[in-house]
């Protein structure tokens, strides 16, 4: 939906994050696994990931973000009648991660539940949000993405282990409406999500509840196949959504992408003409956080003022499904 035809917006009004204490260097991996930190560096930017502890869960990890989110916003959490929480690292098959969030936050009787669409998942998960704020039925959402990936790591398939790490992010969202004759308001100005499930095989978790009770299963991945669909798909929808607010790439002030491979990073800003300072990077430090990666990285942005408001923030992402999507916000 375009820009104009908004009346009730979502605006961001606190982000926060969580990373686990653990740092694992690249160097550290070349002790347990048939690799080297030139190749992870090389291939994909990454340099560390920070891994939770022993019994630190999901949770644990996405309470700790909201909490700092929530302060960064200055609302309590009382307020807050709506929580979605993207994760493929759920603590339980069921319930929702996010009813554990409501209950440790103490927001009794919110909207609480779980996103899963994998790395993709915190794109949906706002996108859900903002249309239950511009219906009317939240006023304050707590959007989170919080990943433990390394529970569900092959740790001797070097294709993949290197490739992830642990942390949440979280954002909080207020719904305002629209002043008469406002010539630019801030918000959410539009929301473009996508899937093909005939992709499924290229990424994907070898268990689960249904197919193989009592074994959860851990990533496999044709990564070569995932790069080829997120250097087009990407692209496909940042077009997509440029085109729905009648913005050309010199509009976009900040590109937030998903943290996957800094080559895909740097493709994406080579095709928009951003320079690199205008590009928040994460990868190197927190490798691929899955859900959490966008919004840990907005909260890093909003931490060292980078991001001021009404800058026109793009993000985007790719991940299992295949899903995709991409969001504009005026911050
Ligand atoms: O978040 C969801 C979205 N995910 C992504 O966007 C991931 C997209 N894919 C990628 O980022 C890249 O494809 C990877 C980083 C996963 C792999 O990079 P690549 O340049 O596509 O490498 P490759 O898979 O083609 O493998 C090249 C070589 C292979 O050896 P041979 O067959 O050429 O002898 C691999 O076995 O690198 C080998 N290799 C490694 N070597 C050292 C694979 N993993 C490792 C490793 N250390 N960790």
């Amino acid at each position: 939906m375009s820009a104009p035809d908004r009346l009730r917006r979502s605006i961001v009004i606190g982000c926060g994050g969580y990373l686990p204490a653990r740092i694992v260097a690249n160097a550290e991996l070349e002790s347990t696994m048939d690799t080297s930190d030139a190749w992870i560096s090389e291939r994909t930017g990454i340099l560390q990931r920070h891994i939770a502890a022993d019994g630190e869960k999901t949770s644990d990890l996405a309470i700790a973000a909201s909490r700092s989110a929530l302060a960064h916003a200055g609302v309590e959490a009382g307020e807050v009648d709506l929580i979605v929480l993207a994760t493929t690292t759920p603590d339980e098959t069921f319930p929702a991660t996010a009813v554990r969030v409501q209950a440790a936050l103490g927001c009794p009787g919110s909207i609480a539940f779980d996103v899963q669409a994998v790395c993709s998942g915190f794109v949906y998960a706002l996108a859900i949000a903002d249309n239950f704020l511009r219906v009317g039925q939240a006023r304050t959402a707590l959007v989170i993405g919080a990943e433990t990936f390394s529970r569900i790591l092959d740790w001797n398939d070097r294709g993949t282990a290197v490739l992830f790490g642990d942390g949440a992010g979280a954002v909080v969202l207020k719904a305002v409406d629209r002043v008469e004759g406002e010539a630019s308001p801030r918000g959410i100005l539009s929301t473009h999500l996508h899937a093909d499930g005939r992709h499924h095989d290229a990424l994907f978790a070898d268990g689960g509840p249904s197919s193989t009770p009592g074994r959860v299963g851990v990533v496999r991945m044709n990564g070569r196949e995932v790069f080829r669909h997120a250097v087009e798909k990407l692209s496909g929808v940042v077009e997509e959504a440029l085109a729905a607010n009648g913005f050309s790439p010199s509009d976009i002030d900040w590109l937030v992408p998903h943290q996957a491979n800094r080559r895909i990073i740097d493709g994406m800003a080579r095709k928009l003409g951003l320079a690199p300072e205008r590009v928040v990077v994460t990868v190197d430090r927190h490798a691929n956080t899955s859900a959490a990666s966008i919004p840990l990285a907005l909260w890093e942005a909003t931490k060292s003022d980078r991001i001021a408001p009404g800058d026109i923030v793009l993000l985007e992402a790719i991940g299992g499904g295949l899903t995709w999507g991409a969001c504009v916000i005026r911050w």
